[in-house]
């Protein structure tokens, strides 16, 4: 048991070692790589996101440099008007919703229009004219005025009389994001939402409801609405982000079943080892009980032999028994050795039956009649019933017989202090069913199953002191399930067995 034992936990060892470890290092590199993937995916979705939002500020800015030009054009045309300077750019801010606020300085800073300064507006346009400097009034040109949440454009325009004169204007913001934000965004196609924010982060435009979208990333806005930021977001629900991670878990999941099926392979292995171990170990103790189960015949018949031999033995009935011992002996001696080597021609195949219509009667006779000493000498009571008119049955008579014998070689084993054994051969249906029962010790019904497998013996306890190869019933099955029939039994411990041969009639 215990070289069994060694071998079974080199062998655990050894699968440990060759399908845990490989399993493990799979494990670790699957999952590392996933973790790469899923970062450059993350990284290539970032980088497409920054240049779609690099891409929409410059369409943005370029549409607002335009627009510019062309109010600046039109402011330009209203002063050069004839008439009142109020009417015309009354007018012409009519004419713009774009522009909120429209105020005119003089190079000395006098307020030119409108005719009074909003409240709201002094604090941007206080600081345009301090920053205002010499060189920007010379030089003219433009620029970007930014206070709080006011965003003003101030430019250096050719006065009515001439002069040099400063226009500043703030946008309307509704306008703004109407006309020019929403315009220029929709062209563009993408995946994820743009949306404008204000100096304070709130959306001034998005092309879609920000509802339950994430913020992927912002960028600035460059030279005009300086304080502003182009954000991309992406929308709630399917997303490159979402397909990506669950691709990790589809991959996860499709290796947490390998590993199980590598598991399961693993404990299938390690059973079917184990159950080859035990099997080695059943075939080491046939040996032996083999070996010892010839010895004993032997010695018996050298035994009484030599006695005769010697001539010592002069009553003639004693002389008679030691023959009648002899023969019988003989007689277990090739039952037993017929029995192993049907055995082995079974297990490789090469056991043949002629099977022919054959009377059951003289095949029970027979067969009883090798016992009948053992039955004699230990007080079994036998009852043997065959029905007169039972009709033939196809079968190799000398493979039943056999087979009778170890059912009744068993019932005999098997007996304790009630010794009675009842055979039994009745027609059922299409079948023939030749019964062997006895009051024995019985089987327990766990055991029941397994009895008729090679080498089996029920519990050592049970079976103490009664010596036996455990391949009787392996034969009788083999030999039943040849002649198209099974074999059945009923039992209970401690009340007695009862096999049962069931052969078809026909
Ligand atoms: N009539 C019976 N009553 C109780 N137990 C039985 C009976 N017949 C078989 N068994 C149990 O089934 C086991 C298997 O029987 P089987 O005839 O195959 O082997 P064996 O009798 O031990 O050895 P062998 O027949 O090869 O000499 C026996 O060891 C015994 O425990
Ligand atoms: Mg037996």
């Amino acid at each position: 048991m215990t070289r069994a034992s060694d071998i079974r936990a080199r062998l655990s060892l050894m699968a440990l070692l060759a399908i845990a470890v490989p399993a493990a290092i799979v494990a670790v590199l699957g999952w590392v790589s996933l973790r790469h993937w899923q970062a450059s995916a993350e990284l290539l979705f970032r980088e497409q996101a920054r240049d779609m939002a690099a891409m929409a500020v410059d369409k943005i800015e370029m549409t607002l440099r335009e627009t510019e030009n062309d109010l600046i054009a039109e402011l330009e045309s209203a002063l050069e008007a004839p008439g009142s300077l109020a009417t015309a750019l009354d007018a012409f801010l009519a004419a713009h919703p774009l522009i909120r606020r429209l105020y005119l300085f003089d190079r000395r800073g006098e307020l030119l229009y409108p005719a009074t300064r909003d409240g709201a507006d002094a604090a941007i346009f206080a600081s345009l004219l301090a920053e205002v400097s010499q060189g920007f009034w010379e030089r003219g040109g433009r620029r970007e005025l930014t206070g709080g949440d006011q965003i003003a454009l101030a430019a250096i325009l050719r006065g009515p009389d001439g002069h040099a004169v400063l226009a500043a204007f703030t946008w309307n913001v509704e306008v703004l994001s109407e006309a020019i934000l929403s315009r220029t965004v929709r062209t563009l196609e993408a995946p994820t939402i743009l949306a404008v924010l204000d100096a304070r982060d709130r959306p001034i435009f998005s092309k879609e409801s920000l509802d339950g979208a994430d913020r992927i990333l912002s960028v600035p806005f460059r030279e005009r609405l300086a304080t502003w930021r182009l954000a991309v977001y992406q929308p709630p629900g399917d997303s490159p982000r979402l397909a990506v991670r669950r691709q990790v878990m589809l991959f996860m999941g499709a290796f947490g079943v390998l590993l199980a099926v590598i598991a399961a392979g693993t404990v299938l292995t390690w059973r079917l080892t184990r159950r080859e171990a035990e099997m080695a170990q059943l075939k080491s103790d046939f040996v032996a009980n083999v070996s010892h189960d010839l010895k004993t015949p032997l010695s018996v018949i050298r035994m009484f032999g030599e006695t005769l031999e010697m001539g010592r033995v002069t009553d003639e009935a004693r002389r008679q028994e030691y023959y009648a011992v002899i023969a019988r002996e003989s007689e277990r001696l090739s039952r037993l050795i017929e029995n192993v080597l049907d055995f082995a021609r079974i297990e490789g195949g090469r056991r043949t039956y002629a099977i022919v219509p054959t009377a059951v009667e003289p095949v029970i006779r027979d067969a009883l009649a090798a016992f009948g000493h053992p039955l004699a000498s230990q007080g079994f009571k036998l009852d043997v019933r065959v029905p007169p008119d039972l009709p033939e049955v196809p079968m190799d008579g000398e493979a039943i017989g056999q087979a009778l014998s170890n059912l009744i070689d068993n019932a005999i084993k098997y007996s304790a202090e009630r010794k009675s054994i009842v055979v039994e051969a009745r027609v059922a249906g299409l079948e023939v069913a030749i019964s062997v029962a006895d009051s024995g010790v019985g089987i327990p019904r766990d055991e029941q199953g397994r009895i008729f497998e090679k080498f089996y013996r029920v519990g050592r306890s049970e079976t103490q002191g009664r010596r036996g190869r455990g391949v009787g019933l392996a034969l009788v099955r083999h030999i039943a399930e040849a002649h198209r029939g099974r074999i059945a039994v009923e039992s209970a411990p401690g009340e007695g067995s009862r096999f049962t041969l069931w052969l078809p009639a026909r």
